[in-house]
């Protein structure tokens, strides 16, 4: 299948011939028909002479009019339907008139069923009381949002002025201008955006929200029952931007706000520039998982600024970015904490490859996304393949005293831009070319073949130790006899105890006695710790475990992140015996969930 346009095969936008600059939002959020209507204003720009057009990626958007600003006049438009491309959304080609430089006028409104919007009715938010509505653009659906050049290759600045009922608060991924305006029931919020971003990190939510302060440039918004909870796990956020600067150079972004999501928000976190969006379920209680909220920072050099080309090299976004949230840990914890959680990505890394299959072309770093929506190619792969390779090239340059500047050489150099995996890949040669060492560099294996990657670094084990001990400690540990049970966990922290669960995960079912005697002793179902709860539910599906079931549905109609629920809902798929009882729980459960979601859960499930 030939690619959509010429530098990503998932939008049909052409910043090649015509750019678009800038976007103004003005629109107001309708909660009874869960649609925004109102209009976006396109600041555009010509870099071919010749080209005639606009075009713009849109889904299930209901254009009612396009005009030129400057004139008045009305543009001829039209939305072009394909029936093989339908999942990247219609094709919308405006007609320019002569000149080189345009602002253009669209009004519209959103669809109900915006794949990139999650409306939620007061039942699904804490407080019960107010609707919510939330965004998540990555990968391609900012185009259910507004008209857009909807690819990661192009970036805008952008300005919003977004109206909703009087109780509630807009919050964007911008820098808030002045206070909100209010007239009867309707308050009107604005924000600019003056770092040019890509359409996928335009981001916005309203609800009910209360806001704390947690830092110098840091609030923290969520529902009021849980902004105490929030502003005390992240209390560290702070200490955690000085420590990326530190390692990437200056933060360019102004803010770094937090907004806590309800809990069908489908990721852990998400980089939307000064307002990193985040799941509840990072509220451990004793911030045992704010590596996510270090991992997101680190976006905002790599990915917000330095940017992936198209998702074929999302691993240029997400590798890189686990590499400084590990870099953070590092710093701030010491050598030994970063390779325990770098062992701990080399598992998830050699699930993801066995789960996947080892000849997989999704196993690849860089991936062919030809036909291929973005969410289907999702998985750890770009993440902790990519986390390996850096590794790898760190040590092979002559460790990070060498490597770190080049890192912050490479930021600047393409800070604002877009990039493919070739371009950074002569760059690391051309700043390394006296380096002999890069020669043995065996790029074809590490960016293009599929697999475990060609070389696995050695790491410090000092951490994992007692996690190793505990382990053969359990699987050894004959449950006839009861009366001596023989493993306490206490003495791990939360992170052994996460990797504990995981290896115990990956060492098959288990004798269930065993598990009613752990459930037993510690309470294994009830802990507040989502990431030991998630593993601790898979260790008994994996077992068959009939008591875990309820407590495992539960735990899936709860929370949306789909780090938990995709293998949640695929270990009941490959027990026979609860599958159609999973099935319709999901069936049920669907239309509380994002898009997204649904989506990728149905393909798990083998409905789609
Ligand atoms: N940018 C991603 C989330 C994402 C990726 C959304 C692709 C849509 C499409 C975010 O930075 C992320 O990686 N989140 C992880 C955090 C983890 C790796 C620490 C998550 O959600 O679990
Ligand atoms: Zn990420």
């Amino acid at each position: 299948m030939a690619p959509l346009s010429p530098n990503d095969p998932n939008s049909f936008s052409r910043p090649d011939l015509v750019v678009v600059k800038h976007m103004k939002f003005v629109l107001g959020a309708d909660f009874k028909e869960k649609i925004f209507s109102g209009y976006v204003e396109l600041t555009v720009e010509k870099i071919v002479d010749s080209a005639d057009e606009l075009v713009l990626d849109t889904q299930e958007l209901h254009i009612q009019s396009v005009s030129d600003k400057a004139t008045g006049a009305a543009l001829q438009h039209e939305q072009v339907n394909d029936e093989k491309n339908k999942v990247f959304g219609s094709k919308m080609i405006i007609k320019l008139p002569a000149g080189n430089k345009f602002v253009i006028k669209i009004d519209y409104k959103t669809s109900p069923s915006a794949t990139g919007l999650q409306w939620l009715l007061p039942a699904q938010t804490a407080g019960k009381v107010h609707p919510y509505v939330f965004s998540q653009f990555q990968a391609i659906a900012a185009r259910s949002f507004v008209p857009c050049q909807d690819t990661p290759s192009a970036k805008i600045t952008y300005e919003a002025e977004i109206s909703c009922p009087k109780e509630l608060k807009v919050v964007m991924s911008a820098i808030p201008v002045g206070d909100p305006i209010e007239n009867d029931s309707v308050k009107m919020y604005s924000f600019k955006q003056k770092v040019p971003v890509q359409s996928y990190l335009i981001a916005l939510a309203i609800g009910a929200l209360e806001s704390r302060k947690i830092g110098p440039r840091s609030t923290v918004h969520a529902e009021k029952e849980i902004i105490e909870e929030s502003a005390k796990e992240f209390a560290d956020t702070e200490t955690q931007l000085k420590t990326a600067e530190d390692i990437c150079g200056p933060y360019v972004w102004g803010i770094y706000d937090l907004l806590v999501l309800p809990p069908s928000f489908p990721f852990g976190g998400m980089e939307n520039p000064c307002l990193t969006f985040v799941t509840p379920t990072l509220l451990a209680g004793d911030r045992s998982l704010v590596n996510v909220i270090g991992h997101e920072i680190a976006h905002s050099w790599t990915g917000n600024l330095v940017t992936n080309v198209n998702f074929e090299h999302f691993w240029l976004n997400e590798g890189f970015t686990v590499f400084i949230e590990r870099k953070i840990l590092g710093r701030l914890h010491g050598e030994k904490v970063l390779d325990f959680a770098a062992y701990g990505g080399l598992t998830t890394l050699k699930d993801t490859v066995k789960q996947l299959g080892e000849l997989n072309p999704l196993t690849s770093l860089v991936v062919k996304l030809d036909g291929v929506h973005p969410d289907d190619s999702f998985s750890s792969i770009p993440y902790e393949k990519g986390y390996v390779f850096l590794r790898y090239l760190e040590k092979l340059v002559g460790g990070p005293s060498v490597f770190e500047p080049f890192l912050r050489k490479y930021f600047d150099t393409y800070k604002y831009k877009s990039i493919s995996t070739d371009v950074f890949k002569k760059f690391f040669l051309d700043y390394f070319a006296a380096n002999a060492a890069v020669k043995e560099i065996d790029w074809e294996t590490w960016l293009y073949k599929p697999g475990m990657p060609p070389v696995i670094p050695d790491y410090d084990k000092s951490i994992l130790d007692l996690v190793t001990k505990k382990k053969e400690e359990f699987l050894n540990w004959n449950s006839e006899r009861r009366a001596n049970f023989p493993f306490s966990i206490d003495e791990l922290s939360s992170e052994q105890k996460i990797q504990l669960l995981h290896e115990i995960v990956n060492s098959g079912p288990q004798p269930i006695p065993k598990l009613q005697m752990w459930e037993h002793t510690w309470n294994m179902s009830k802990v507040q710790n989502a990431e030991i709860k998630f593993a601790w539910l898979r260790i008994g599906l994996i077992s068959k475990w009939k008591d875990i079931v309820q407590p495992a549905l539960d735990f899936v109609n709860d929370v949306g992140r789909m780090k938990y629920t995709r293998p949640i809902y695929r270990d009941f798929y490959a027990w026979e015996e609860v599958r159609p009882q999973a099935i319709e729980n999901f069936n049920r459960h669907k239309k509380f969930m994002m898009h997204v979601s649904a989506f990728t859960l149905e393909k798990d499930l083998h409905l789609k």
